[in-house]
Parts: structure tokens; sequence; C-alpha cells
């Protein structure tokens, strides 16, 4: 493997940790003692299942006949130090690194993670370290500390760079973009937004925190409860219905909320493509956000009960 950007070999391998991603389904299905905080809890393990079946699902259509020897590029914008330490479970990074391992693909892996607090990017580097000897080759990963907007800015450069270099188009590249921010304010709307239109067939996967987002919904509505202070603030914040019209993917899917007490934190995923490989259909929990669960999902930010409301259908 080759073009390894301050990833070091002598930190300790992955199978060394006492949880990897294989390990996730599994304690998802149990469900450990819930602390009910993003980064904190029993829905991280869920969080990082969720986010290996995506990638998973992703890396496995690339090995396609016409693109399985071209770059899988991926850029996860809040990357964080690589282990979930209370609940003792990998972050997005060594989840998105353990899935390349399992899916076998003669084409590079281009994988890029950044944070901007220099202590986490640190102790990610250390973590990392497993991947370097197992990807194929030319592939290549990369630690920055930086904010995610101007990341997202040279990521773009440095693809078209490199698309332009094996003759291939830019907006060819294909891969996927995860954002896992703890609030709105972490995520780089407008980069996101630019980057999104110059490359088509990166998927995007958004972690969306509900409790915040319900909020700015809230504000708009009449009977909301927000004090004017809130009221005040919220106003400008946008929807994630006006998230993600304007990131430029015809078919989203909304992955059904934890679910938990009324006002207990709560975070969803939101997975964008270009093309639907699934016919419109529900795989897992995600729904189609123009579905009735994915509209019921998307109006409440709260967890649904599918099986539940398939009793009260005409
Ligand atoms: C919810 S945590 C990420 C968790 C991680 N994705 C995982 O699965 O383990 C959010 C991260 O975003 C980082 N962050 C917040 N604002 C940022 C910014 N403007 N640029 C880069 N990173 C940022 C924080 O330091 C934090 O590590």
């Amino acid at each position: 493997m080759t073009g390894v950007t301050g990833v070091t070999r002598d930190a300790c391998p992955l199978e060394a940790k006492s949880a990897t991603v294989a390990d996730l389904a599994g304690r998802n299905a149990q469900g450990d003692a819930a602390i009910m905080s993003q980064g904190q809890g029993r829905h991280t393990v869920r969080k990082q299942g969720g986010l290996a079946a995506l990638f998973r699902m992703d890396l496995r259509i690339s090995r396609g006949r016409k693109c399985r020897d071209w770059p899988y590029y991926h850029l996860d914008l809040n990357a964080g130090c690589g282990w979930n330490k209370k609940v003792d479970c990998p972050g997005s990074p060594l989840t998105f690194l353990e899935v390349t391992q399992d899916v076998d693909r003669s084409g590079p892996i281009w994988a890029r993670f950044c944070d901007h607090n220099a202590d986490y990017v640190k102790e990610l580097k250390g973590h990392l370290a497993f991947a370097v000897e197992s990807l194929s080759d030319g592939s290549s990963l990369g630690v920055v500390c930086q904010d995610n907007g101007l990341f997202l800015q040279e990521m773009a450069w440095q693809i078209r760079q490199e698309q332009q270099h094996r003759q291939l188009r830019p907006e060819w590249a294909i891969g996927t973009l995860l954002c896992d921010p703890n609030g709105e304010k972490d995520m780089p709307l407008g980069q996101l937004r630019l980057f999104a239109a110059e490359f088509p067939r990166i998927d995007l996967i958004l972690n969306i925190n509900c409790n915040l987002f319900r909020k700015f919904e809230g504000c708009k509505r009449e009977d909301n409860h927000l004090s004017p202070r809130q009221k005040e603030s919220f106003r400008k914040k946008p929807t994630v219905r006006e998230i993600i019209a304007s990131l430029g993917r015809k078919h989203w899917y909304i992955r059904n909320p934890p679910p938990g007490r009324v006002g207990s934190e709560s975070f969803c995923l939101l997975f964008g493509q270009t093309m639907s490989r699934h016919g419109g259909k529900c795989f897992k929990d995600f729904f189609p956000v123009e579905s009735r669960q994915g509209q019921d999902i998307l109006n409440n930010l709260r967890h649904i009960v599918p099986e539940q409301r398939l009793l009260w259908e005409d």
C-alpha cells in the first residue's frame, strides 16, 4: 500500500481491541446499558452497525465490471479519535477500514479522515495503523487536522487530480462521504453542496441529531413550546428536508431513529444517492424518504414501529 499520510505501524491492531465491527450486530441486538448520547452509548453501537451496512453495500457495488479497478474515495468529515471508549466500540474510520478488509475489491481505496481536534487526530493515526498493510496496492489513507469545510475544498481538488491522472472524468468518481456532526454547526453545508454537485456518484451519509432538528422544525410551527430566545436562534436554521433537498441527490433513505423516551437524545442516518440501487425499496431499517414510513420519520424525527402501523393500513 502506498501514499499513507501520517499513519504509523506501531499501534494496536484492530483485532486486539475488545469489539470489532463484526461484534456490532450482536451487541446492538442485546442492547447495552443505555447511556443516551452521541458517541457514548448503545446508540453508538447501533450507529456503527448502520454505517458498516452502508459502507459494505457501496463497496460491494464498486466491484462492478466497469468500476472495479477505479479508486474508491471515502471522506469522513467528523472522524473523531477512532475509538468510543465508554462503550468500547470502533469509531467511523475503523468501521470503514474494517469493512474494506471484508469486501475484496481490486481497485485502490483512497480514504481521508478529518477532525479539527488535534488530540483526536493524533489518537486516530495510531488506531489506523492496522490498515496500512492490508489494503490493496495503490491504496492510500490520510488523517487531516482541519476544519471540515476547508478539508472538503482540498479533497475536491485532490480527487480531481487523482481522476485526471487515471484518465477518468471527475464526475465518475465513486465512493462515500460521511458527515457525522454533534450538531448542525459542525456540518459545512455550503461546501457539502458544492462537493455533492461536482461528484454526483459519491454517496452521502449524514448522521442527524433528531432532537436538535425537531427544535428547528418546531420553531416554524405555531404550537411550539420554545422560549422567544430559542425561537430567535432556531428560526434561521435549516430543516432536514431543506438540507437533503439542497444536496442534489435524487434518492434519499432515512433510518428509523432508535426507540427512546421523549426528550432523550437520538440520532438517525440519512443516505443519499444519485442513482438508486434499491428500486425505491426499504433495506434493513432504512426507508425511502418518499415512502409512508420515510415521511413519518422525517416529519417527527422519532422512532416508528412499522409492523404495528401495518395494522392500521386501509
Ligand atoms: C460525533 S463526533 C464524531 C464521531 C465519529 N464519526 C465516530 O463515529 O466515532 C463529531 C466530531 O466532529 C468534530 N468536529 C466538530 N466540528 C468540526 C469541524 N468544523 N471540522 C472538523 N471536525 C469537527 C469533533 O471534534 C468530533 O470529534
